[in-house]
């Protein structure tokens, strides 16, 4: 028996920043940015929609294409790193206005690598008949993360005035990471599979096997200092002026450790299944940069039609990354039935991971 995905959604904001734009308020360029992170440009919502409205509306998507209704859905699993507000989490929310009854739902906080974790502790939750249909969701909304105060209507083009010398210092402090980031969502529905039904050639569908792993002794490499239980407050206006708030991030230790982990993942679930890297259709790689991504192509020896990149055009979505770019990626039919497909993330925290599966033929999802 096993867990297969049967529909998919996204939810991207209207409002789209190009790398020109960031220019007007910090020392950057359109060249800077697109060599060392592949960003293009990347897309941001309105104050007052939250991480759990993209979650709802991808969710809702998600459904809609799986052609399954919410009274189906036994369990929403949701992972953000930029929830609606401290406490509680965005499953309750995602799931109430995606119109879904009572059912039990799971917050993940495993930042880049939530996604990962959801897939598969929804494919646990098949595998131990604790659910049949498991919608999972990756949502970020990191607007409110990023350091440019009032200077939001130059970005947006909205004014014409000149930036102020305060928001270039602010913006120019936390220049290196608030360019990689857009808001986003995805999500699919995960489903018990129709044994009757396969791939074609008899082959095993849905998830074949993954690897999770943690390290939280690198959970400093891109964490939020300030907001939480180390600190008497929580917050107060000494961590908001030091910028504690806001993300800090050491990138050359990131990306070392990102290319390093991923694909050794990556072989790992193919090992454990019996497949080679020349088995394999698909990486759905995170989508951290583009560097990254380069790294990872280059220790799997594939380029760039194994391992896609959409970082172009969304930026770095954090937990919305996989389930956007699968999303894309079926809906140009790169992936159809029988592709055999890696999913692999790394995460704040540390967390990193990967999962094999392989799509199965429509009528498995029948
Ligand atoms: N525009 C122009 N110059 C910049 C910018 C910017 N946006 N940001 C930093 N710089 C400057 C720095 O100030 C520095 O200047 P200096 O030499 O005068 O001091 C110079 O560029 C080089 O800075 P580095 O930090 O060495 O730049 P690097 O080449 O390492 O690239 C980057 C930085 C892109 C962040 C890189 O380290 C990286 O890709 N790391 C991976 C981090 C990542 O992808 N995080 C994603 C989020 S975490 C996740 O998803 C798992």
């Amino acid at each position: 028996m096993a867990a297969v995905i049967v529909g998919t959604g996204i939810a991207v904001p209207p409002h789209v920043v190009s790398n020109e734009a960031l220019t007007r308020i910090m020392d950057t360029s359109d060249e800077w940015i697109r060599s060392r992170t592949g960003v293009v440009s990347r897309r941001f919502v309105e104050p007052g929609t939250a991480a759990s409205d993209l979650g709802a509306e991808a969710a809702t998507a998600a459904l809609a294409d799986a052609g399954v209704g919410t009274v189906e859905v036994d369990s929403v699993i949701c992972a953000t790193m930029t929830p609606d507000r401290q406490n509680p989490g965005i499953a309750g929310a995602v799931q109430h206005k995606s119109g879904i009854e009572r059912v039990a739902t799971f917050d993940l906080r495993q930042q880049c690598a939530g996604f990962l974790f959801g897939l598969d502790l929804a494919d646990m939750l098949i595998a131990t008949d604790r659910a049949d249909t498991v919608l999972v969701v990756g949502a970020e909304v990191h607007a409110g993360y990023l350091p440019w105060g009032n200077a939001w209507d130059i970005v947006l083009g909205r004014t014409h005035r000149p930036v102020t010398d305060d928001e270039r210092e602010l913006a120019n402090r936390h220049r290196a990471w608030s360019v990689l980031f857009g808001d986003g969502a995805g999500a699919a529905v995960v489903k018990r599979h129709n044994p009757s039904a396969s791939a074609g050639g008899g082959q095993p569908v849905g998830f074949l096997a993954s690897v999770l792993y943690t390290d939280g002794a690198n959970a400093d490499l891109i964490e939020v200092p300030g907001l939480g239980s180390l600190h008497r407050p929580y917050v107060d206006a000494a961590q908001i002026a030091e910028g504690l708030h806001r993300p800090a991030m050491n990138g050359g230790g990131l990306y070392r450790l990102a290319v390093e982990t991923m694909p050794e993942a990556v072989l790992e679930v193919l090992t454990r299944t019996g497949h080679k890297l020349g088995d394999l259709d698909v990486v759905v790689a995170h989508q951290a940069n583009e560097r990254i991504l380069d790294g990872v192509r280059r220790r799997l020896g594939a380029d760039e039609s194994v391992v896609p990149s959409n970082i172009d055009r969304w930026g770095n979505t954090t937990a919305g990354t996989l389930p956007i770019l699968f999303h894309e990626l079926r809906s140009a039919d790169r992936v159809g039935p029988g592709s055999l497909v890696a999913f692999t993330s790394f995460g704040a925290g540390a967390h990193w991971g990967a999962t094999l599966y392989r799509e199965p033929g429509r009528t498995a999802l029948l």
